[in-house]
């Protein structure tokens, strides 16, 4: 004879679990950690999450170059508050990404490792003052083009953290502008540095968002999940119809001879971007693959005695 058992009602199976999560994906409304998501949901997401919170981390080093080299007090203030907002970012995206299930330690390893990626942007030289301006303005600008969006993404806990790193980047790309804005008030020489930095971080800029359409594997899949809303070229094109305005009011050349607005679409046209730099930037080598990586795996490794004595501290309190 069985034993008694008590009246539970049945584990509903995958074919109605599916069901449940297609419907909350067509009605716009959230998934959240709880809820039941197909496995390659959950791996899209960790992918995506996990490169994005790298590259916040990643971020941190191209302009923490020139914390101790900036020109005054006031610029200094402005740029640790901002090298440590993508710290900030970084945890936050990491902690998303701790409630897929993923373990942070891992990720981090799998980035000094190169077994996951950052952002392309990050393997270019900060060259002069000049180049913390135009990564505010140009590449916190595209950041905002395309993480905008993301405060919309299905998954709860990505799409909340996205909001107020969207808030955060917004001043990030407002104090480029206006140290830009000054530099170009000042003599020759800085008008030189800026249109020098621009000449440098365009074409990288574009290339943020991603491979075109064509040639992007995941686009697809991740617009019908609603974790992308708007594909690599759209997100593009509109970073780009933003960005011709303010460079006009800024007095910069932007160094493409081919940009000239298409009277019948609004838009602006703009020249072939190289994907052969793109991929060598991607496979490790561009020019500053290397250092991003090796200072990473530095800081790790000579921090390891501080994360092993915080985790004996936390679970003596646990
Ligand atoms: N740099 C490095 N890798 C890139 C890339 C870039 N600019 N663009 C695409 N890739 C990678 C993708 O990760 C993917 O590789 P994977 O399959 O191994 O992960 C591959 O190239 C093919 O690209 P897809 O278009 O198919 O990939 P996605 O659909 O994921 O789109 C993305 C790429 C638009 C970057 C998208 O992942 C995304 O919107 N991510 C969230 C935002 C983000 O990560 N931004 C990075 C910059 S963060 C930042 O700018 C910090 C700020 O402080 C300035």
């Amino acid at each position: 004879m069985s034993a008694p058992t008590l009246d539970r009602p049945a584990a509903p199976d995958e074919a109605a679990l599916q069901a449940q999560f297609d419907a909350t994906i067509a009605a716009d409304h959230r998934i959240e950690p709880r809820d039941w998501m197909p496995e390659a949901y959950r791996k899209g997401l960790v992918r995506q999450i996990a490169q994005h919170a790298h590259s916040e981390i990643i971020g941190m080093q191209p302009e923490g170059d020139w914390l101790l080299a900036a020109p005054s007090l006031r610029r200094k203030a402005i740029l640790l508050a901002k090298v440590q907002d993508e710290a900030g970012h970084g945890m936050y995206l990491y902690s998303a990404a701790e409630t897929l299930g993923a373990d942070r330690a891992d990720l981090t390893d799998k980035l000094i490792e190169r077994k996951q990626k950052y952002s392309s942007i990050f393997n270019y030289p900060t060259l002069t003052y000049a180049d913390v301006g135009v990564i505010g303005w140009l590449v916190d600008g595209a950041a905002i083009c395309n993480q905008v969006p993301l405060c919309r993404s299905s998954y709860g806990p990505y799409a909340r953290a996205m909001i107020r790193v969207c808030k955060e980047e917004s001043f990030h790309q407002r104090q480029g502008y206006e140290l830009l804005m000054t530099m170009m008030r000042g003599t020759d020489g800085q008008r030189a540095m800026v249109q020098d930095a621009v000449d440098r971080w365009w074409w990288p800029s574009l290339m943020m968002f991603g491979p075109p359409d064509d040639d992007s594997p995941n686009s697809a899949q991740s617009m019908a999940w609603g974790v992308k809303r708007h594909s690599n070229d759209e997100l593009r094109q509109r970073f780009v119809d933003m960005t011709v305005p303010q460079a006009a009011v800024l007095g910069v050349t932007l160094p493409d001879p081919e940009l000239a607005l298409d009277p019948d679409t609004g838009r602006y046209r703009f020249g072939a971007i190289d994907w052969t730099e793109f991929k060598q930037v991607l496979a490790g080598n561009g020019p500053c693959n290397d250092e991003r990586i090796a200072r990473r795996r530095a800081a790790r490794d000579d921090n390891a005695w501080v994360t092993e004595a915080a985790t004996a501290y936390a679970g003596k309190h646990a």
